[in-house]
């Protein structure tokens, strides 16, 4: 049996870019309108959910869960939104997170094909603003997908896309539901953050993403999975 990884796919809020932040700000903005304060303990379990998730987590947060209709949430929804476009424009080409570039060249040169997953839908003005627009041989596209991480979909999409078989494929991501999806796939789940937990290989920063560590523990990994 071979150890031949087939893919790369990569979350694009939080690793490919501190976008992350940006989402955080937008939120605490929208949420204070409303009355409601959230932190950034509170903010890790925003992350990697969709606008709409997002939203709900954060009413639930204030228990005002049931104080808006849907066109009222749809109406904050793209406020956040507005507030979060805003803050995208300060963003360009310098603000790929340290050890990215080197790592998406690593994975390049290898031949491998590289994926993205991201729910975003606005990925494609921040992989312009990036000047990444050509790094990736397959985009997932967000406004397809049905159901937010923790749901495999996206991954599981974005591995179809890149013609790789799952478990021939590795997952990078800076979420608690990103490394869930990469989990349910059946990917190798890359981390990059604190407590991940389920990640197969956890990093604090993307500047640790050594290519060479992460294939070396994917074959291990990969020779346990299929004992
Ligand atoms: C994910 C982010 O990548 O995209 C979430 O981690 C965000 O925080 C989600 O809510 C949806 O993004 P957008 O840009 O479509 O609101
Ligand atoms: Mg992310």
């Amino acid at each position: 049996m071979n150890n031949k990884i087939e893919a790369v796919v990569f979350d694009l809020d939080g690793v490919i870019t501190d976008t992350a932040h940006f989402h955080y700000l937008a939120w605490k903005q929208l949420a204070a309108e409303v009355g409601i304060t959230i932190d950034e303990v509170f903010n890790e379990r925003l992350k990697g959910v969709s606008r709409m998730d997002s939203l709900e987590l954060i009413l639930q947060e204030g228990n005002r869960e049931n104080d808006f209709t849907l066109t009222e949430k749809e109406e904050m929804a793209a406020k956040k939104n507005l507030h979060y476009c805003d803050l995208l424009k300060q963003l360009t080409a310098n603000d790929v997170l340290p050890g990215i570039l080197e790592l998406l060249a690593k994975i390049k040169a290898e031949g491998l094909p590289i994926g993205l997953a991201s729910v975003s839908k606005n990925a494609g003005t921040v992989l312009k603003a990036l000047e990444l627009e050509d790094a990736f041989n397959f985009i997932a596209d967000a406004a397809k997908i049905k159901r937010s991480k923790p749901d495999p979909e996206i991954f599981l999409t974005a591995c179809e896309g890149l013609g790789a078989a799952p478990v021939r494929a590795i997952g990078i991501e800076d979420a608690a539901a990103g490394i869930e999806a990469i989990k349910a796939s059946g990917m190798f789940a890359v981390g990059v953050g604190k407590s991940l937990q389920g990640a197969d290989y956890l990093v604090d920063s993307t500047n640790q993403l050594d290519w060479d560590k992460i294939k070396e523990t994917y074959e291990e990994w990969l020779k346990n999975s299929i004992k």
